[in-house]
């Protein structure tokens, strides 16, 4: 069996949504101290919707891949949708990844939390 998933090396090859979302208003950035790689997400949520969302990663392929695959998974969906997407969920929608790269999935969790943190505080809202 082949190390990678065909949807981790397709979202790894081409990447959805990359890029910065000028007008965001939660963004978040976390890193891994032990690989040293660094996730960017930005989120345009309006109506309690994420409208729109954009990541830059700076790291491994699987990183790169599941940031894509998660910006695939909440763009449309309400906050508190959002606020319950887990690591796991989004290591499952790449058909699994190996178990020492699971870690890089945790950056996309991560990334996300701390965005919807950060809207939470420019806004004064709460999410459910
Ligand atoms: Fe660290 Fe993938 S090796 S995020």
């Amino acid at each position: 069996m082949a190390l990678y998933s065909e949807k981790v090396m397709d979202h790894f090859r081409n990447p959805r949504n990359v890029g910065v979302l000028e007008d965001a208003n939660g963004v978040g950035e976390v890193g891994n101290a032990k690989c040293g790689d660094i996730m960017k997400m930005y989120l345009k949520i309006e109506d309690d919707v994420v409208q729109d969302v954009k990541f830059e990663t700076f790291g491994c392929g699987s990183a790169i891949a599941s940031s894509s695959m998660a910006t695939e998974l909440i763009k449309g969906q309400p906050v508190s949708e959002v606020k319950k997407l887990t690591n796991q969920a989004v290591a499952e929608a790449l058909d699994g990844l190996p178990a020492h790269k699971m870690h890089c999935s945790v950056l996309a969790e991560e990334a996300i939390q701390a965005a919807l943190d950060d809207y939470q505080k420019r806004t004064g809202k709460t999410i459910p």
